[in-house]
């Protein structure tokens, strides 16, 4: 393994979380359909294991963005590189995020869906930086917490390395 990488959660503690964060999706959303927007790239090996548990009956769409500038939700700006194709309107819509770190992405496309008048719009996540967090809202389904440091694995990306980790690692700072 890289000598940067540091294990947090291994490939059977994030299997047992996505199982149980995808029998706690079915329950709730007994009896609907769902569409599932997964936030490229970071969402996207979470997305296809959570999906794959959901006994729910389930479409997949996918949306993809950029931002610029630097950290701050205020002075960064956020623009849709791949848009998804479904049209959400009275449908019941759930965002799924790799990782939430101050917020500002994930308010974006929430406000983009809200637009679209779906008939419900939850979000889960499988990992929160909440200490990082610049805009307070609530988010529906979450993994693990994770303190304020740089993680990598299992989608999450340093410089597009790393993403295919079946485990999530704390990335050494002095290595990015
Ligand atoms: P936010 O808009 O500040 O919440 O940032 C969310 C995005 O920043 C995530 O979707 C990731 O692309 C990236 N990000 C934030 N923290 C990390 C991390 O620790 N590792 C990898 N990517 C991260
Ligand atoms: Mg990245």
């Amino acid at each position: 393994m890289d000598e940067n990488l540091e294990i947090l959660f291994d490939e059977q503690a994030i299997e047992q979380r996505v199982a149980e964060l995808a029998a706690q999706i079915s329950r709730d959303y007994a009896g609907k359909d769902l569409v599932l927007v997964c936030i490229l790239k970071g969402a996207a090996l979470f997305t296809a294991d959570l999906s794959r548990h959901l006994t729910i009956p389930v479409t997949l769409d996918f949306v993809h963005v950029s931002s610029y500038g630097n950290a701050t939700v205020s002075s960064r700006t956020i623009t849709v590189k791949k848009d998804i194709d479904t049209d959400i309107r009275g449908k019941n819509v759930l965002l799924v995020d790799g990782i939430i770190d101050t917020g500002g992405t994930i308010t974006f496309l929430i406000e983009q869906c809200r637009e679209r008048g779906p008939a419900s719009l939850k979000v889960v996540t499988l990992l929160d930086k909440h200490s990082r967090r610049t805009a307070d809202f609530p988010i529906d389904y979450r993994g693990f917490e994770v303190p304020d440091i740089f993680v990598v694995g299992y989608g999450m990306d340093c410089g597009e390395k790393y993403r295919n980790l079946p485990y999530i690692a704390k990335l050494d700072p002095l290595s990015t």
